[in-house]
């Protein structure tokens, strides 16, 4: 019941997370706002290539399209922030009245936790004050940040304010990009690189203070997977330095609430609040649900900007995508509008912008404008912008997120949890009262959103940070201190399946293969999948299946148009099954140039293809980096089936001759998804990726095997069955796994204990 509990859970977030990119895919080719069914209405489907011609011609002056070209300074004109000198702007901040009593607390302590509201100068300021203070003579005064764009921001800020050229007294250090130098006293940086540090350091000695900025928001991406829960890591490793440095000092800051927690885990160390000073926020919510809050969000911001007092614009987006396409629309509506509305200054924020455009969100708008900021949850806590007396929140956000269904850490989105909402509206009260426009109903916001974002590590793929843990060379994981400690039972669960993939050897310790495959940034299952796929000779065509696996919905089946889009999937499907049905379509993808009218006419999610790419790209480069050979098994996918047995042992199936399928590990009855390029044919032995629970327990991406593969794949998790009475047939056939071959779970945690003891 337990386990269809979660599976229902995730049913239901998949299900939002399809609305959303269903939203969001929508929201992308209704640029017309008249045009909903593009399939329905020839002309619109005209405007769609009028647009794309036209938006080639523009971009083929420069490279450049319109819109962004015209949102661009092209010098550094936009005139100065503020009328105060650098001085009075540190000392009119709320933290600088705490200046003195801050620098003896981190003198009298050796962790210290500060909390104080975004934009009270916690970044910025408490590193300088402890660099007057003295202490970056002992070493650097380090501050680690969740997002690249933040470190390098606020390394460019601190500079200005200590009147010395980033890299020198300050710089900062992201992964690729070191902008330090021997006189570096203050160095923001992302929390990966000082894990990277503590690796080759564990004592740090290049740091005085280590100052974990935004502690509450423990998430790190890198680019489009996402690696472990870094800080959560972060936070075990530095706990250990502390007990062997006793001079080093731990600043941890938070904009929330979760001080106690933080202090509790840093052996009940003291908080430090900063008084906040803050304005009331006028809350006001969508009547209906919103079936495209990308539009509704543009029509409020054209609202606000036509009807309110003066006052900037902050929206929420997801991601750079949405953000650009934003600005375009915006931009076109504004011109549309003609010159005798009020200007609005359109500011995209979001990680891979160029630095000079991202500098820009902080400047004013010119008088008589407005402006407006289009940023991702990057402006929820991580920078702060002046001015801003309204904000847009759509609900959503793009979070580092285990899919169960991908197998793999990914940023996918979701709705933000009660807290994000709030820290989102407090965005429009720091320079007066302002409002807040939730693109969601009231009665979303109190039965559909969490409370808190769930911590990261919770959150994540149990085995593949373990995979990782024991990659650092941590082997105690039962007494490992997590701060969210993993429920034991889920963490024995992934001890157990990191061994069924010889992962782990019966000591627990990590194999060669294990330390392989902690290289991948996904589901253990899928790195084996790919390393195999290299010894058989065919890692071309699984890191494709992979990366494609890896995506919610390819497949695009608008309800009044089911029975052609099902003719259009029928022609990729591979009588072998769904992985190399993906194969199929994702090479003719390729084929076809990877266009997108290719996708728009096969019913295939051009978005989804796109990721792929990505996912794909991205393993790929991983596979060079540590020499796996890439090499391609041509049209012959037997062995690419071979290789998906070596990760997926676990989820095979037998048919039943009642009906459906029986798994061969528990005899649960599951049953094939009409969806599957199986579906109606006669597969006998079977792997799935997954199982999904709706009506029944459904298998999703399934494909057929032979079942000597199993014992060949995974020889001590199967044994053939004795033989001596069967028929030749049934020889054959005949697998038992060897579940029992594992010590039971009491038996199997009383030896990991002592196991653990001894390491
Ligand atoms: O860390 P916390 O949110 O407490 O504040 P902060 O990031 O230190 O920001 C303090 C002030 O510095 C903000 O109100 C901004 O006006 C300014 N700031 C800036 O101008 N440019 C940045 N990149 C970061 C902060
Ligand atoms: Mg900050």
């Amino acid at each position: 019941a337990a386990m269809s509990g979660a599976t229902l859970a995730r049913e239901r977030r998949e299900l939002r997370q399809q609305e959303a990119e269903a939203a969001e895919q929508e929201s992308k080719v209704d640029l017309s706002s008249q045009w909903h069914d593009p399939m329905a209405n020839p002309d619109s489907r005209q405007f769609a290539s009028d647009l794309r011609n036209s938006k080639a011609n523009a971009a083929k002056a420069d490279g450049v399209p319109e819109w962004r070209r015209a949102i661009v300074p092209k010098d550094q004109s936009f005139g100065k922030r503020t009328n105060l000198s650098m001085k009075e702007q540190r000392e009119s901040l709320p933290v600088f009245a705490f200046r003195d009593q801050l620098i003896k607390a981190v003198k009298d302590n050796q962790v210290l936790i500060v909390v104080g509201e975004t934009g009270s100068g916690k970044t910025t300021q408490l590193t300088q004050y402890l660099d007057e203070a003295g202490f970056s003579n002992d070493g650097m005064i380090g501050c680690t940040q969740p997002r690249r764009v933040a470190a390098m921001s606020v390394a460019k800020r601190v500079a200005e304010e200590v009147g010395c050229e980033l890299g020198q007294e300050v710089g900062y250090t992201i992964r690729f990009e070191d902008k330090t130098s021997p006189s570096t006293r203050i160095k923001y940086m992302t929390d990966g690189m000082l894990e990277r540090e503590i690796l080759i350091d564990p004592d740090v000695r290049r740091y005085s203070v280590i100052m974990l900025d935004e502690a509450h928001e423990r998430t790190i991406s890198t680019g489009m997977t996402a690696l472990t829960s870094r800080s959560d890591i972060l936070f075990a490793l530095l706990k250990k330095t502390l007990k062997r440095r006793p001079d080093l000092r731990v600043i941890v800051t938070s904009a929330t609430l979760d001080a106690d927690k933080f202090s509790e885990y840093f052996n009940q160390c003291p908080i430090f609040t900063i008084p906040g000073r803050t304005f009331p926020v006028e809350i006001l919510y969508s009547r209906e649900p919103e079936s495209d809050y990308l539009d509704a969000a543009l029509v409020t911001i054209m609202q606000i900007h036509l009807t309110e007092p003066s006052g900037d614009i902050l929206l929420f987006l997801t991601g750079q995508e949405e953000i650009d396409t934003s600005c375009e629309i915006l931009y076109e509506r504004m011109k549309a509008l003609g010159p005798n509305v009020p200007e609005l200054m359109i500011c995209p924020i979001y990680s891979s912008l160029p630095t000079e455009v991202q500098s820009r969100v902080f400047e004013p708008a010119p008088p008589g404008a407005r402006k407006v900021v289009i940023a991702t949850n990057i402006a929820e806590t991580s920078i702060t912008i002046d001015g801003i007396y309204y904000v847009v929140d759509p609900g959503f956000v793009k979070q580092n997120t285990y899919d169960p269904k991908l197998g793999m850490d990914s940023l996918v989105v979701v709705p933000i949890s009660q807290a994000q909402a709030n820290q989102r509206a407090g965005r429009a009260g720091r320079t007066g009262p302002g409002k807040c426009f939730r693109l969601y109903t009231e009665a979303a916001y109190n039965s559909e959103l969490l409370p808190t974002t769930p911590p990261d590590i919770q959150r994540q793929n149990l085995a593949h940070v373990i995979l990782m843990l024991k990659a650092m060379g941590i082997n105690d994981l039962l007494h490992f201190d997590f701060m969210d400690p993993p429920p034991t039972n889920t963490m024995l669960e992934a001890l157990e399946t990191l061994y069924a993939l010889s992962a782990l050897d019966d000591e627990g310790l990590l194999t060669r293969l294990g330390r392989k495959m902690a290289d991948f940034p996904m589901d253990p299952s899928l790195s084996k999948v790919l390393i195999a796929s290299v010894d058989m000779g065919c890692s071309e065509e699984m890191l494709t299946i992979v990366a494609m696996v890896s995506l919610p919905n390819i497949f695009y089946r608008p309800k009044e148009k089911q029975q052609q889009a099902d003719q259009k999937k029928a022609k990729f499907n591979d009588p072998h099954g769904d992985h190399t049905t993906f194969l199929n379509v994702y090479n003719a993808w390729k084929q076809s140039g990877y266009s997108s009218p290719w996708c728009f006419e096969n019913f295939i999610q051009y978005r989804s293809m796109k990721r792929a790419k990505d996912v794909r790209d991205q393993l790929l480069k991983i596979m060079q980096r540590y020499r796996h050979p890439i090499v391609s098994c041509g049209r012959d996918t037997t062995k690419v089936r071979q290789a998906l047995c070596s990760g997926f042992f676990r989820n095979a199936a037998r048919k039943d001759p009642q009906e459906g399928y029986k798994t061969l590990v528990e005899g649960t009855p599951v049953y094939l998804h009409p969806s599957s390029a199986l579906f109606g044919k006669q597969a006998e032995w079977v792997i799935y990726s997954e199982l999904v629970l709706t009506v029944k327990e459904y298998m999703h991406f399934t494909t057929s095997i032979e079942p000597k593969w199993l014992v060949e794949a995974a020889p001590t998790f199967f044994k053939v069955a004795p033989t001596d009475k069967l028929s030749k047939r049934k020889k054959a056939e005949r697998i038992q796994p060897l579940y029992n071959k594992f010590a039971t779970e009491d038996d199997w945690r009383l030896s990991a204990q002592r196991r653990g003891g001894r390491g």
